[in-house]
């Protein structure tokens, strides 16, 4: 049987894929991060489903709950906010299948920053004003930055930056962008994006802590910090040129 690493999307239930709303449909057991994955979507599991909120649950005990589904002919749905691909543990559940030799299938989910750039209305990537978006996050005790990743190494690419479980550390994120972005930097922070509380503030680097702190933010938001947040003087883009020749196709 297979356990299915499946993206939940950013919170909106409808923000699942397809694949992955069929698979919960059919799967016998459903382990899911409680904190971020809507209730709603364990409403598609199936009657007499067994439903393991991991919130409580060390590595060791996720992963006796994943081999004893298996040991027992059961699929799983290994429910994960957003994209399992960043910030999710993932890597470390699938190390621990790989040793008890338990095969799994990764389903992509839509990340909380492209629901949040949804919320601004904005592409993250212009033309000649940004075609890198770096996503990221700070250096906290528990989870220290490998060398070079640090914000202040990545802030001199000036790409657009989009950092994860930072909303509580605003003034350090700004502290250590300010001498690369400049004050005047657009910045944003998105909320619960996708939820029916979601929050949107726009600013600079110059005044996005104050909203952030006056706002409450602690946590389910992303910061985002660069010049693509406010681009209007580019140039249109190569794909839908009245120059190019569309007789031939790639
Ligand atoms: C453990 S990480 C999970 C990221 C997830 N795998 C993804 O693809 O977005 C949790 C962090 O993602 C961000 N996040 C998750 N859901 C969010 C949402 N709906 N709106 C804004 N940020 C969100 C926050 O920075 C939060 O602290």
């Amino acid at each position: 049987m297979t356990v299915y690493f499946i993206g939940a999307g950013p919170g909106a239930a409808d923000l699942i894929t397809l694949r992955g709303a069929r698979l919960l449909e059919r799967c016998g057991v459903c382990l899911y991060a409680g904190s971020l994955v809507p209730a709603e979507l364990l409403e598609l599991c199936p009657d007499g489903a067994k439903l393991v909120d991991t919130a409580r649950l060390n590595l060791d005990q996720i992963t006796a709950e994943l081999v004893a589904a298996h040991a027992a002919g059961q699929d799983v749905a290994r429910l994960h906010s957003g994209d399992p691909s960043v910030f999710s543990a993932m890597a470390e559940q699938m190390r621990r299948l790989d040793a008890a030799g338990v095969p799994y299938q990764v389903v992509p989910g839509v990340p909380a920053f492209a629901a949040a750039a949804a919320a601004l209305g904005r592409e993250l990537t212009v033309p000649t004003v940004g075609q890198t978006v770096i996503l990221t996050r700070i250096a906290q005790q528990a989870t220290p930055m490998p060398p070079g990743e640090d914000l202040a190494t990545l802030g001199r690419s000036r790409a657009l930056l989009v950092l994860h479980l930072a909303a509580r550390y605003v003034d350090r994120v700004v502290e250590e962008l300010l001498p690369h972005y400049g004050a005047d930097c657009p910045a944003a922070v998105v909320a619960l994006a996708s939820r029916p509380d979601e929050l949107v503030l726009r600013g600079t680097l110059a005044d996005i802590a104050d909203q952030v702190k006056a706002a409450g933010v602690l946590r389910t938001a992303v910061i985002m910090v660069g010049r693509t947040l406010a681009a209007d003087q580019f140039q249109d883009s190569h794909l839908y040129s009245c120059d190019r020749d569309r007789s031939v196709q790639p």
